[in-house]
């Protein structure tokens, strides 16, 4: 008699229902924060590639990528990623920089987020997850929303080997960002707004310092990469766990082998920087439309990436080049994925076995990207025997 192993319990799809609830919940972070653009961009978004005046909006995957990837840009404009970067901090670092000050400073960030990067931090965020987690188990509510707070702060604490805590470099974190993308959105910006924007970058930086006289990042550097950090994590994992939640993909969550696929494809679906402002440094072209020197470029990551269309199934999930998208392309692309991919992965894993459910959101109006200002869950199912 040979023994059979037991046949792995299929995980199922989301329903069409499923899906459509999670789709609406997340629409929310966007319709309530910025309804005029949100609506401008789903009006627009059947062309590759819109010309509006002076800005073109880039919604198709492949002009997203050339855009990114061929097309030079003016990384210090106003009104840019790079100029917000530039503006925040006296040096500017990374965003806004070309060639080998670039790819010097890249250098310097690439070690501590590649593999053993993540490795070496990944018990600092595990520690917060447990703890944060934990009411879970007892039948209570717990915030995500403070919990990716707290765990955004402990990572780049240790990234930065500071002793800062973790909540003030998170505030300070998203108040520089929030005060600095004002300047970005259409619209009257607020007196006081570039002041208030170097003030928090400021207190951001002096949170940072380090004692190090060794310490090989500059202190824009270091500002840099916990604002890009933070405000990142916050929006996006409250926001995946909502969508995980409301499209009941728990048991894709829960299992092991489809676990890392839903992670990318949930990201996908949520492109936590929805727009990446940029500025033609030259002449160029994209799908056939002519972009000129100084043209504002609009690139819309979240059509790029099809979430607008295409739900997230760790089953039949998108080509990965095209989930990648959503953290840039070409030499800037984001040297943070790996760091957000397992963070993600580790808080599925954490929550998978109770199966939580939404039970309240509340969107943030004045977040730098769209997020939750409160997403609380409680489990569904409580005892191990259940499970
Ligand atoms: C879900 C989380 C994240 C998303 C969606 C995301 C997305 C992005 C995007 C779209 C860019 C611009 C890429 C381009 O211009 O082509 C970027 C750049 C960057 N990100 Fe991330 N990011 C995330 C997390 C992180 C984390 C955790 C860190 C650091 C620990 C980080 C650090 C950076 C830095 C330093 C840059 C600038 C790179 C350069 O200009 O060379 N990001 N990110």
């Amino acid at each position: 008699m040979t023994d059979s192993l037991p046949t792995p319990t299929p995980v199922a799809a989301p329903t069409a229902a499923a899906t459509a609830r999670a789709r609406r919940r997340d629409r929310r972070v966007y319709t309530r924060s910025h309804p005029v653009l949100f609506g401008l961009l789903a009006a627009t978004r059947r062309r590759p590639v819109a010309r509006i005046g002076g800005a073109v909006l880039v919604h198709g995957t492949e002009p997203y990528r050339q855009a990114l990837a061929r097309v030079p840009l003016d990384r210090t404009a106003a009104g840019t990623t790079g100029g917000a970067a530039r503006e925040l901090s006296v040096g500017g670092a990374l965003f806004d920089q070309e060639g080998a000050g670039h790819r010097d400073a890249r250098r310097a960030v690439a070690e501590d987020l590649g593999a053993a990067g993540v490795e070496r931090l990944r018990p600092v965020w595990r520690e917060v997850l447990a703890r944060r987690t934990a009411p879970l188990a007892a039948g209570h509510t717990v915030d995500l929303v403070p919990l990716a707070r707290e765990l955004a702060g402990a990572t780049v604490r240790a990234l930065l080997g500071t002793t800062a805590p973790s909540e003030h470099i998170a505030e300070a974190a998203a108040c520089a960002a929030a005060a600095a993308v004002r300047d970005h959105l259409p619209g009257p910006r607020p007196p006081g707004a570039a002041r208030a924007a170097a003030a928090a970058a400021a207190r951001l930086e002096e949170l940072l310092a380090t004692a190090d006289p060794g310490d090989r990042a500059e202190p824009a550097l270091r500002a840099m990469l916990a604002v890009a950090a933070v405000n990142t994590t916050v929006a996006a994992l409250p926001r995946a766990v909502a969508w995980c939640a409301d499209a009941r993909l728990w048991g894709q969550a829960a299992d092991d082998r489809l676990r890392p696929v839903l992670v990318g494809e949930l990201l996908r679906v949520i492109a936590p920087s929805p727009l990446l402002p940029r500025v033609a440094a030259a002449d160029a072209e994209l799908d056939g439309c002519p972009v000129r020197a100084g043209d504002r470029l609009i690139l819309v990551a979240r059509h790029a990436a099809r979430a607008h269309s295409d739900p997230p199934d760790a089953h039949r999930p998108a080509p990965p080049g095209e989930a990648r998208l959503v953290f840039g392309a070409g030499s800037h692309a984001c040297p943070g994925a790996r760091l957000a991919l397992a963070q993600l992965d580790d808080l599925l894993a954490v929550l998978a076995p109770y199966r939580p459910t939404v039970v309240r959101a509340r969107v943030d109006r004045g977040a730098a990207l769209p997020g939750w200002r409160s997403l609380a869950i409680r489990a569904a199912r409580l005892s191990p025997e259940d499970r």
